[in-house]
């Protein structure tokens, strides 16, 4: 009902009549009342006139499961979001709901996150009203070696996303990090249970700095946010829904195939690091080349000096610019 009432406000624009709303949805005036005060406690500020009804003056950037639900247009994917006002980790609480048997395409969203995890053990800095933090939870039906594709398939859905925001050129530094003007914009972090050739499920996280003013000196030279970047507050509701929607298309061109073969075009001319001279630091040691793209498999191809082409797995090493983080 929270969510009717919200999209009903957004879309006159103008007072709404509590009479209107009563009928419209049959419920009393004060159960309407009532979903306009916790409205007004998440933020919405809504001007109640005598004789004329409510209308929404402000909703800023406002994360809410009503707002949620008004934004998401998919056929699978989050269907009954779960939004969180604080959470350890999404991934660990989208973790926890796939092992309760939570369905494919549930999502979890949360404003803020006490222990965001990030990729090779590290944390993921995660403060409140600012970011975009969810995980999904995915149940492929392709087995456990195709899941790390879906990490880059995700990667195409928020730069895809992301581009769409004026002023905002976003492109994926393999292999799923999102970056603006050179700098990260988002995360992604990828974990599954499996048996020996069924996945049990997936959950991608993903990370995505919206409206941060300034980041922590230690990451502040490489890590940005999309207000920084345009000088704009971006509505992560709407972003969120943006994400999911592409999210859905890709997977299902991934699903066709198992692989990134019918991705990998698109993939390539979104990347940043493709034809540039990369450092690839591995646990025996650190080897330079030139990116040349991606094979089906997602991993990089990175052609060396004698001309010959390696193959590198994302899972295994991490892939620098020679002359700076892309
Ligand atoms: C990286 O190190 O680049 C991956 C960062 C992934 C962060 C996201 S935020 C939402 C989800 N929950 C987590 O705890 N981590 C991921």
């Amino acid at each position: 009902m929270k969510a009717e009432i919200l999209k009903r406000l957004k879309e006159a624009g103008d007072h709404v009549s509590g009479q209107e709303l009563c009928e419209a949805l049959s419920v009393s005036r004060t159960a309407v009342w009532k979903v306009i005060r916790q409205l007004q406690d998440e933020g919405y500020v809504i001007e109640a006139v005598r004789n004329r009804g409510y209308r929404l003056l402000s909703s800023r950037d406002i994360l809410s499961g009503a707002e949620l639900a008004g934004c998401i247009e998919c056929r699978e994917l989050g269907q009954n979001p779960v939004y969180l006002k604080e959470v350890d980790s999404t991934n660990i609480m989208a973790r926890k709901l796939a092992e309760e048997d939570a369905p494919h395409g549930t999502v979890v969203v949360a404003d803020t996150q006490s222990a965001g995890k990030g990729r090779r053990g590290r944390g993921w800095v995660s403060p409140p009203g600012t970011g975009i933090w969810m995980s999904l939870v995915l149940r492929p039906p392709v087995l456990p070696r195709h899941a790390s594709a879906l990490t880059l398939v995700a990667a195409m859905a928020v730069q895809k996303a992301l581009s769409e925001i004026p002023g905002v050129g976003a492109e994926i530094k393999w292999p799923n990090d999102v970056v603006v003007n050179g700098k990260k914009v988002c995360g992604i972090l990828t974990e599954m249970s499996s048996e020996l050739d069924d996945i049990r499920y997936v959950v991608t996280g993903i990370g995505i700095n919206v409206n941060q003013d300034l980041f922590p000196p230690e990451i502040a030279g490489k890590a940005t946010s999309l207000k920084l970047e345009t000088g704009v507050e971006v509505g992560r509701a709407l972003l969120i829904g943006r994400v999911l929607r592409h999210f859905e298309s890709y997977y299902e061109l991934f699903l066709q195939t198992s692989d990134m073969a019918l991705l990998k075009d698109e993939y390539m001319g979104a990347m940043v690091n493709r034809n540039r001279e990369v450092s690839v630091l591995e646990f025996s040691g650190t080897w330079n080349g030139v990116a040349t793209g991606i094979n089906c498999d997602g991993e990089l191809m990175v052609m060396t000096a004698d001309g010959t082409v390696q193959t590198v797995c994302s899972g295994e090493v991490s892939v620098r610019g020679v002359y700076g983080y892309t």
